[in-house]
């Protein structure tokens, strides 16, 4: 229980220096396969508190990302049918999936209340938080 404990430190202190350090980086967190469940169960994170604390897969773009393994960067989330609303403020989102072992076993998810803010270096860089993080779990 005090190595989970750390861990979940660990990933809470990455949430908070990429909320502080990244001005369009607004809510930051991390879910993860809840046991062996088909569904997501939110971690530790920085930013307003959300209803959305367990996800089925294939809702929203977090469960989709569970289930497709791959980066969905959002740039206009108003344009999404199949989007979770956790704020009105938001207008962006991009999710990035954490594998061990090769298996998705979560990710991290990003709101942003600035429009269409996401390039190919926030893929780069979340892509290699998401293997520092894979290496503590
Ligand atoms: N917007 C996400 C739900 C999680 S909140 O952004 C924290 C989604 O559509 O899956």
């Amino acid at each position: 229980e005090q190595t989970e404990k750390t861990v979940n430190q660990r990933l809470l202190e990455v949430c908070a220096l990429l909320e502080h350090r990244v001005p369009y980086y607004n809510w930051v967190g991390f879910y993860f396969k809840n046991g062996d469940k088909n569904e997501l169960k939110l971690g530790p994170y920085v930013g307003e508190p959300t209803d959305h604390v367990i996800i089925p897969f294939g809702k929203g773009i977090c469960g989709q990302v569970a289930i497709s393994n791959k980066n969905f960067v959002v740039p206009d989330v108003s344009a999404q049918d199949n989007y979770i609303a956790c704020s009105i403020t938001v207008k962006a989102e991009i999710v990035v999936p954490i594998f061990v072992n090769n298996q998705n076993i979560g990710q991290i998810d990003i709101d942003s209340n600035t429009a269409d803010p996401f390039t190919d270096m926030d893929e780069r860089f979340l892509e290699f938080v998401c293997k520092k993080a894979a290496s503590i779990l």
